[in-house]
C-alpha cells in the first residue's frame, strides 16, 4: 500500500475545519485524524452531515439572492472551504457574469486547491488570499483583494459556518467589525453560527464536551449572542432563523427540523 502525498505546509495529523467539513459533504480530501475528529462530534450531534449540507445550501440560496435580486457583484468570502459543488464564484457568475469574488482561508490544504477555486467566467474574476479570519486588517490591506474588488462598491461579506471557530478570545465582535466598517452602504454581510438553541440541555452539555474533545475550538452561539453581531446593521426578512428556515421556497419542502441542524443564519445589509 502507498502512503498518500501530504501536500507541504500540512500536518495530517491535526484535524482541520476544512477537511472535516469536506469529509461531512462527502468528499475525499481528509485524512484520518479528520475523519476521527469528526466522528467524535457525530457521536454528540449525529446530523451534522445534514447540517453541513443544509449550510450550504443556504449559502447557495443567499448568493442567488444577493447575485440576482439584490444586483450585488462583488464578494469576499472568509472561510471559504475546500472547492464543492457550488462554489460563490459559480452560483454568482451563472447570474452575473461580470462578478468578481476574492476567497480567504487560513487552511493549507484549501491554498493548495485555490486554483481550482479560480476558475473565473471571461468577464468576470477571482483571487485567493492566504490569510487568517483573527487578523481582519492583513485581509483588508491584502494587495489581491485591492486588485480585485473596489471597496468604494458594495460588497458581499461571506462570513459562512466560520465565525464559530472564532472563540471569545479572538474577540469575535470586534473583528467582525473591523470587515463590515470597511465596506460602504449598500454592502451585505452573510453570516451561519452553530448553535445550540434547538438541543435540550442534555444534547447541548453534550454538544460543548464533544468539540472540546474534537481538537477544534468551536463556540455555540445562541440566538441572542448571534444577534450582536448584526448591531447597527439592516437584517433583510425573514431576519434571524435556522438555515433550514431562511427563504425555503426553491427547496424540496420537507424540511429538516431546524434541531438536527443547529445553525443560525442572517443575511444584513450595511446602512
Ligand atoms: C465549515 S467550513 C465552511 C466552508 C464554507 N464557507 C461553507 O460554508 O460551505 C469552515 C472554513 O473556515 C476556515 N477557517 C477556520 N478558521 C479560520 C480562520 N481563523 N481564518 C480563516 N479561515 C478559517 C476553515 O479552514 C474552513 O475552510
Amino acid at each position: 500500500m502507498t502512503t498518500p502525498q501530504v501536500p507541504h505546509g500540512i500536518d495530517p495529523s491535526k484535524a482541520h475545519p476544512a477537511r472535516r467539513y469536506n469529509y461531512w459533504l462527502g468528499g475525499k480530501d481528509n485524512y484520518a485524524a479528520d475523519r476521527a475528529s469528526a466522528q467524535v462530534v457525530a457521536d454528540a450531534f449525529p446530523t451534522v452531515a445534514l447540517a453541513a449540507r443544509e449550510n450550504r445550501a443556504f449559502m447557495r440560496r443567499a448568493v442567488t439572492y444577493l447575485a440576482g435580486e439584490a444586483g450585488v457583484d462583488q464578494f469576499l468570502d472568509i472561510g471559504t472551504g475546500l472547492p464543492s459543488a457550488g462554489n460563490v464564484h459559480e452560483i454568482a457568475q451563472a447570474i452575473t457574469p461580470a462578478a468578481r469574488v476574492v476567497y480567504v482561508d487560513n487552511d493549507p490544504i484549501v491554498l493548495v486547491h485555490a486554483r481550482a477555486l479560480l476558475t473565473s467566467s471571461a468577464q468576470g474574476a477571482t483571487s485567493y488570499i492566504d490569510a487568517d479570519l483573527r487578523e481582519p486588517r492583513k485581509i483588508l490591506e491584502h494587495p489581491d483583494l485591492a486588485r480585485t474588488l473596489d471597496l468604494s462598491r458594495p460588497v458581499a461579506l461571506m462570513l459562512v459556518a466560520v465565525m464559530h471557530f472564532m472563540t471569545d478570545d479572538d474577540d469575535p465582535y470586534g473583528l467582525f467589525r473591523t470587515l463590515v466598517d470597511a465596506l460602504p452602504s449598500g454592502s451585505h454581510v452573510v453570516v451561519t453560527q452553530a448553535t445550540g438553541d434547538y438541543l435540550t440541555p442534555e444534547q447541548y452539555a453534550e454538544n460543548v464536551a464533544a468539540n472540546e474533545r474534537s481538537g477544534v475550538p468551536f463556540r455555540l452561539r445562541s440566538r441572542e449572542e448571534f444577534a450582536r453581531f448584526f448591531t447597527g446593521l439592516e437584517l433583510l426578512p425573514p431576519g434571524i432563523t435556522s438555515v433550514v428556515e431562511w427563504r425555503p421556497e426553491q427547496e424540496p419542502q420537507d424540511r429538516p427540523s431546524v434541531a438536527d441542524v443547529s445553525m443560525l443564519c442572517a443575511v444584513a445589509r450595511v446602512p
